[in-house]
């Protein structure tokens, strides 16, 4: 419409595209291009404008008069960046100068008030801060006209939001004038300072400048401000001071000035909860560094908060909480906390109906309990144990975390465990084990392992395949605590039995070998797990040491890792035999390694009538065995000599699996049909070992290994390729001629009770084919 309006008063439309046609235009006309709706006229036109603009106050005037603001103020949130830029270099040059107060005043207003609507934008934002709006907006704050003060200030408000304005704002000089506007008596224009300020704060070079104009003075004047009701201020003011204590060079500045007393002695008038809430933030922020919290510490400013978590608001109580929490790092507040008996008042605030109030409560608990047994102790006395397990089940993490935590620092203490453990702690600990947030896994696998150092608890450890799966984990603190945990768990059989079931050792093997994953705990935890299971051991390592003694229910499987259970319960197969050993003269395996079912299984399986596949496993009695040990007590322990013993020992273990063998007819010695026969005979894979009459190589080291342990004699068992096995005992060399003993290899097969010196010809063949 506005075109043809133009198009009949002025020129004819197929003109208009002509670029010298602008330049005799009055005015007027171009102020009525202005709406054009064709681009290129709109670029053209603002322009012109701006070149006539640009001659002088007159011309600025006049524009003015012909309503050219208003549609250049709306061409700068045009789609086209021409038409935009345009219109913004026209704006501003019609606003940097005038001749006339209400001239300068109405552009003014105007610009501003556009320039505040669009600055909310992003895009726009951008615009002004590309186009070096900043320093006319700035100047702008000194206005004498507050509705332009207010304009100006929207607009850094604004433009404060994004990173590139923020940072270039202080050198602009706009900390004075906003100084200033606190003073204002409009309201409006003392909040909309206030949150400038909070935000532009938060850069370094912008807090010094604050600092150097008294900033922390003029904010304490609002803070103490009691004439008029002024908490909205109060909060955001304190917001600013809180940003000027995260900075340690502004902190001790306003530290030398009294400024912190000053802070204290306000928390400490009565006030309005959202202002009490925002000092103590101001508080909790302070204390983050450890210096800061030694100045606070001599201020007493434990006894403000302590004092505080009596207040009835829940904002105040959060906050207070969080404050006591931080405080704890630093120790000689940890002991003020307990005497000034805040504890109890914390463990109450558990009950709290706010998660809010809860969740600071609990975190607070774990910080004064870390590394502090007497506070531990006051939580407990306070009965907090009990509210923190009932906290393990709450839906927020970080309260999970920190009941966790927290349980785990009481449980250093015996009487504090026995007591959580019998208010069901095992029970608690399963479903925060299985939380995908890292920080309640992290822990709750510390309590774990904090809880399960007495044998009765881990009877009770529920979760244990949960807790093994953990051991696939990649974080490394959950990695680190669930190693730490199936370490502890690891002090007895049947849970490290159980835990083998689930993999833990393979895992922890895969764990042990990965550079990136292994931890301080994983080759712990492997090393206990094995020494309660030595089966395994010898199967995953092919090694077992001379303090590695076998007991009744030891088995070689080969590198197979399967109960002697499952062994047997497989039908006989051509791979090698599970060789088991049984000196026991009952007929019940009583067994260090091998209670392969849990307590209440066992109950299950005796109520039900067993049908015979469910039939419970039971060793084979192994009488030759027994025979052999009577043997070896009788003839071998009263030898004086240990030498001799060893010797002996050796023909022993060699004439009861089939004697000396020469090496050229060791093909000849059929031990493999031996074995296959026996299998058939008892129509089972394992075979006691003392049934075997002839063995080679892993029979007899097996054997020797057995006897030396019933005996007391030491010696290793090591594993080789292809069936072979060997012994190492150490002993110093027959003719006395060193002081260290040497590591030999026991001959059992060529040469029986032969002693062949490790790392010799001899013994290098021994070891392989
Ligand atoms: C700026 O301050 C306001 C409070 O006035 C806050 O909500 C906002 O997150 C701050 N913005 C930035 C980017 O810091
Ligand atoms: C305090 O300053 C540090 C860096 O000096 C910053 O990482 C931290 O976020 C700041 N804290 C607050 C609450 O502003
Ligand atoms: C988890 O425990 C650690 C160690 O005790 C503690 O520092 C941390 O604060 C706890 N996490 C939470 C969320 O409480
Ligand atoms: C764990 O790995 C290290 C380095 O590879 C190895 O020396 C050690 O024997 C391993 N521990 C166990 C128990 O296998």
């Amino acid at each position: 419409m506005v075109k043809k309006g133009k198009k009949e008063s002025e020129t004819p439309s197929k003109e208009t595209f002509e670029p010298l046609s602008f330049e005799g235009k009055t005015p007027a006309t171009v102020v009525l291009l202005l709406s054009s709706p064709e681009e290129d006229i709109l670029i053209k036109a603002c322009e012109t404008v701006h070149a006539f603009a640009e001659r002088g106050d007159e011309n600025k005037v006049s524009l003015l008069g012909l309503g050219a603001l208003e549609p250049l103020c709306q061409l700068i949130t045009h789609n086209n960046r021409l038409v935009k830029r345009n219109a913004f270099m026209a704006l501003g040059i019609m606003s940097t100068h005038g001749v006339s107060e209400t001239y300068v005043t109405f552009v003014q207003e105007f610009g501003t008030l556009c320039l505040a609507s669009l600055s909310v934008d992003f895009v726009c934002k951008t615009q002004i801060f590309d186009n070096n709006g900043l320093p006319p907006v700035i100047q702008l704050l000194s206005s004498p006209d507050p509705d332009v003060k207010k304009n100006s200030l929207e607009i850094i408000f604004n433009l404060v939001q994004d990173n590139p304005s923020r940072l270039a704002i202080h050198e602009l000089g706009v900390i004075p004038p906003l100084l200033e506007l606190l003073k204002s008596d409009f309201p409006v224009i003392q909040h909309l300072a206030l949150k400038t300020l909070q935000n532009v704060t938060t850069v370094k070079d912008t807090r010094n400048t604050f600092r150097e104009e008294q900033g922390f003075d003029r904010l304490m004047g609002i803070v103490n401000n009691k004439v008029f009701d002024l908490h909205d201020l109060h909060a955001e003011a304190l917001q600013v001071v809180a940003n000027c204590l995260n900075d340690s060079e502004c902190l001790e500045f306003i530290y030398k000035g009294g400024g912190l007393t000053q802070l204290m002695e306000f928390l400490l008038t009565p006030s309005k909860p959202e202002i009490q809430a925002n000092t103590v933030k101001c508080i909790a922020r302070v204390a983050q560094s450890p210096e800061n919290r030694k100045l606070l510490h001599e201020q007493n400013v434990e006894n403000i908060l302590v004092e505080l978590l009596s207040v009835a608001d829940d904002g105040v109580k959060t906050v207070t909480c969080e404050a006591v929490a931080t405080m704890s790092s630093h120790l000689p507040s940890k002991d003020i906390f307990r005497d000034l008996k805040s504890i109890p008042s914390v463990v109450r605030l558990l009950r709290s109906e706010s998660l809010m109030v809860r969740e600071a409560a609990t975190k607070a608990l774990s910080d004064l309990t870390h590394n502090n047994w007497l506070n531990a102790f006051a939580v407990y006395e306070a009965g907090g144990h009990e509210h923190l397990l009932q906290q393990l089940s709450e839906c927020c993490p970080s309260t999970v975390a920190s009941a966790a935590a927290t349980l785990a620092n009481m449980a250093e203490q015996d009487e504090i465990r026995c007591s959580i453990l019998s208010h069901g702690a095992m029970h608690a600990l399963v479903e925060p084990l299985k939380s995908t947030n890292t920080q309640v896994v992290v822990n709750t696998t510390l309590c774990l392992a904090a809880l399960a150092c007495d044998t009765a608890s881990r009877a009770e450890v529920g979760g244990l395949r949960t807790l093994v799966d953990l051991l696939h984990s990649n974080h490394k603190d959950v990695l680190h605590n669930a190693c730490l945990a199936v370490n502890i768990c690891a002090s007895d059989e049947p849970t490290t039995v159980e835990m083998c079931k689930f993999g833990a050792l393979e895992m922890l093997k895969e764990i042990n070998q990965s550079v990136n994953r292994r931890n301080r705990f994983s080759e712990l935890a492997m090393t206990s797990l094995l020494k309660s299971n030595l089966p395994v051991k010898y199967s995953l390592t092919g090694c077992l040491s001379s303090t590695d003694l076998i007991m009744d229910g030891f088995y070689d499987a080969g590198k197979r890792v399967l109960s002697l259970e499952e062994l047997s319960g497989q039908s006989v197969d051509e791979r090698r035999a599970i060789i088991v050993i049984n000196t026991a003269t009952e007929y019940e395996p009583q067994t260090q390694n091998f209670k392969l079912k849990k307590e209440e299984d066992k109950q299950k399986d005796e109520d039900q009538p067993h049908s015979p596949t469910e039939k419970r496993w039971k060793m084979m009695n192994d009488v030759s065995l027994q025979v052999l040990v009577k043997e070896a007590k009788e003839s071998i322990l009263p030898l004086n000599d240990e030498r001799e013993q060893y010797v002996a020992l050796a023909r022993l273990v060699s004439k009861a699996m089939g004697g000396g063998v020469e090496l050229e007819k060791l093909h000849e010695f059929q031990w493999n049909l031996h074995l296959s026969e026996l299998k058939f005979q008892l129509q089972s894979n394992v075979v006691p070992i003392g049934m075997i009459s002839r063995g080679i190589f892993c029979h007899r080291a097996l054997l020797f290994k057995c006897l030396a342990d019933c005996i007391g004699l030491s010696c290793t068992l090591v594993r080789g390729e292809y069936n072979r096995a060997w012994n190492e005992v150490l002993l110093f060399s027959p003719a006395g001629s060193s002081a260290q003993p040497s590591c030999y290899i026991v001959d059992l097969m060529h040469s029986p009770g032969s002693m062949l010196r490790v790392n010799t010809p001899a013994a290098v063949q021994y070891q392989t084919i």
